[in-house]
């Protein structure tokens, strides 16, 4: 799996430490999944149309900020359709070889999980389009005037794709996946349920008010939430007797620089940049990247999604615009009183 280095606490990122712990609170069936109410309905709904009909279920492809669960639903999937999984990413496969030796060697209804499936190169994104549409692939053999082709048949099998940039996926590509899912962030109450179980699966003490105080700094994000929830647990051990409530978690997650929205120091340096440096924006991508030491792709993937859906940046087609919002969260004036009060400074 791709990872990238990123071991802030309230990374969405993949990180270490989630492996062990996931794979003991991750849920395996689709009951247990909290949240994401529609893309479970529709699932579950061609999953049993396809068992219905004794059929590979359709390709499916899974998009949304990381950490949602979109690895997890896929192995859900799998699990309800009672069908093996295989998992890669996109930047794994790096030639076309590699992915015709994936795709011959899949059992009859397998499950090909791909993450990052938008980062494919092309080469092997052409081989991937007759083997979704027909469970074939065109192999070339020799080179110049004498090369041939040799058409393999495939098992028949359904990929899963995920990817946090859905509008990078080729057109080709993306027509061919049956099922288009759109995984969003997580309510406050979903998540603060979501800590409950782990919770509970861990033998933590836990009372309700405690979780949802994780789960509102959590930004919409399980991953973040399960990760925090263990922070917590760490100091609720050390410095009281190991129960978490709203006092623990809120000390906590103080010490931990994460303030009531979720926001640690990055997001409240990228803010910072565009208000202070850029005069509170419009400025482009590479710039506030470079401002703030940060890679474009993570700048877009990881903060940029959380700040726009709390309303404290916005896109325009000249760059990100820190709002109203972001200027009271950072305690500075807001933009427009700065402007009204040149103004009157003007008139006197
Ligand atoms: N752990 C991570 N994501 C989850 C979800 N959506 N439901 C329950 N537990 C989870």
């Amino acid at each position: 799996m791709h990872k990238v280095q990123d071991d802030r606490i309230i990374s969405s990122h993949w990180q270490e430490e989630d492996g062990i712990a996931e794979t003991s609170i991750r849920p395996l069936r689709l009951a247990d999944y909290i949240g994401q109410e529609r893309v479970k309905e529709n699932i579950s709904i061609f999953i049993a149309a396809a068992r219905e009909r004794g059929e590979s279920l359709d390709h499916v492809l899974l998009s949304g900020p990381p950490g949602l669960g979109k690895t997890t639903l896929a192995s859900i999937v799998a699990a309800e359709l009672g069908n093996p999984i295989r998992k890669t990413s996109g930047p794994a496969i790096e030639r076309p070889g590699d992915l015709a030796a994936i795709l011959t060697n899949l059992e009859p209804g397998e499950i090909l999980f791909i993450d990052e499936i938008h980062r494919l190169n092309r080469s092997v994104e052409e081989i991937m389009y007759p083997a979704m549409e027909d469970y074939v692939i065109d192999i070339i053999i020799g080179k110049g005037p004498a090369a041939r082709t040799l058409r393999l048949d495939l098992p028949p099998f359904t990929l899963i794709g995920a990817t946090t940039r859905p509008g990078l996926l080729s057109s080709p590509l993306r027509d061919r996946f049956g099922i288009n899912c759109r995984l969003n962030f997580y309510s406050v109450e979903e998540l603060t349920n979501i800590i409950l179980r782990a919770a509970g699966i861990l033998g933590l003490t836990i009372d309700e008010v405690g979780a949802q105080a994780i789960g509102q700094r959590s930004r919409g994000t399980p991953r973040v939430a399960n990760r925090l929830l263990k922070r917590v647990r760490d100091y609720a051990l050390v410095k009281g007797d190991g129960t978490i409530n709203q006092v623990m978690a809120e000390q906590a997650l103080k010490m931990l620089e994460i303030d009531e929205y979720g926001l640690d120091n990055m997001d409240r340096m990228i803010l910072d940049a565009i208000i202070y440096k850029f005069g509170g924006g419009p400025v482009g991508l590479e710039t506030l990247a470079a401002a703030v030491s940060e890679e474009n792709d993570t700048l877009t993937d990881v903060y940029e999604p959380y700040l726009l859906k709390l309303g404290f940046i916005q896109k325009t087609p000249r760059g990100r615009v820190a709002t109203e919002h972001a200027y009271r969260h950072l305690g500075y004036p807001v933009q427009e009183n700065i402007e009204a009060s040149l103004f009157e400074d003007e008139g006197e």
